[in-house]
């Protein structure tokens, strides 16, 4: 049997989104509306681009926890972008979803390892030990079932300077971003194919060639 042929199974269609892997996990970044503009970071997977031009991003988030509260509250969030070098503070941040039990005392902001840099375009700050930060507004907001989807303007991005390419491709030679396989198995990108239209034009050509004589 070809790989094309194998047998398919059935999935449950609770588990229909963990064939959507994996996906890059970003750190959200936003403030809550009061005078204090407490910062608040959280990860978060459902991450996508909707437009190029004008440059706009959704995210997926589960309808409680802190950054559903202040991104409604705030219409502002930063969507940053943490290397394998942060798998720790991610995980850690994201404790409504794994159950990390923290003291009444010491919320995860105390005792999360990561810094704020003011933000260029709005009030919230960005990551600074990510790096890669878009910086958004909110622009829609759908109710879409457990989750709401939040849609921005990016109005300022930034990258690590040394991560700087002319066609701003990120080297992925240099860095890791991090992926979500599913629940908590983390994946890292170990290998990159670079396509080229001269390679897939001649692929192609051969392709109308074979059909067209076996008209
Ligand atoms: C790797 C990873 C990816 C996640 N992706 C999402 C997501 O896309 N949407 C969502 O609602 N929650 C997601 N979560 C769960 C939130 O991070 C978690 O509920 C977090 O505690 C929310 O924090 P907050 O209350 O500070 O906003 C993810 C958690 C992890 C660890």
């Amino acid at each position: 049997m070809s790989t094309r042929e194998q047998s398919k199974v059935s999935v449950p269609i609770a588990f229909a989104h963990r064939l959507l892997a994996p996906r890059l996990v970003c750190l959200i970044g936003s403030c809550s509306s009061t005078k204090e503009r407490t910062w608040n970071v959280a990860p978060f997977s459902n991450v996508v681009v909707v437009s190029n031009v004008p440059q706009r991003v959704g995210i997926a988030i589960y309808k409680e926890g802190t950054t559903y509260n202040n991104i409604l509250a705030l219409s502002e969030f930063t969507i940053n972008m943490p290397d394998d070098s942060l798998i720790e503070e991610l995980w850690l941040a994201g404790h409504n979803y794994n159950q990390l039990q923290y003291p009444r005392d010491l919320g995860k902001m105390d005792l999360l390892r990561l810094t704020s840099t003011a933000a260029t375009s709005i009030s919230v700050p960005v990551v600074t030990e990510c790096f890669a930060t878009l910086e958004c507004r909110l622009i829609a907001s759908y109710d879409l079932g457990d989750h709401q989807f939040f849609v921005g303007d990016v109005l300022y991005a930034s990258l690590r300077a040394d991560l700087q390419s002319p066609d701003w491709r990120l080297p992925l030679n240099r860095i890791l971003p991090v992926l979500q396989n599913s629940g908590n198995q983390l994946a890292l990108p170990t290998a990159t194919r670079d396509l080229s239209t001269e390679q897939f034009q001649q692929e192609l050509n051969s392709r109308v060639k074979a059909r067209r004589a076996s008209f």
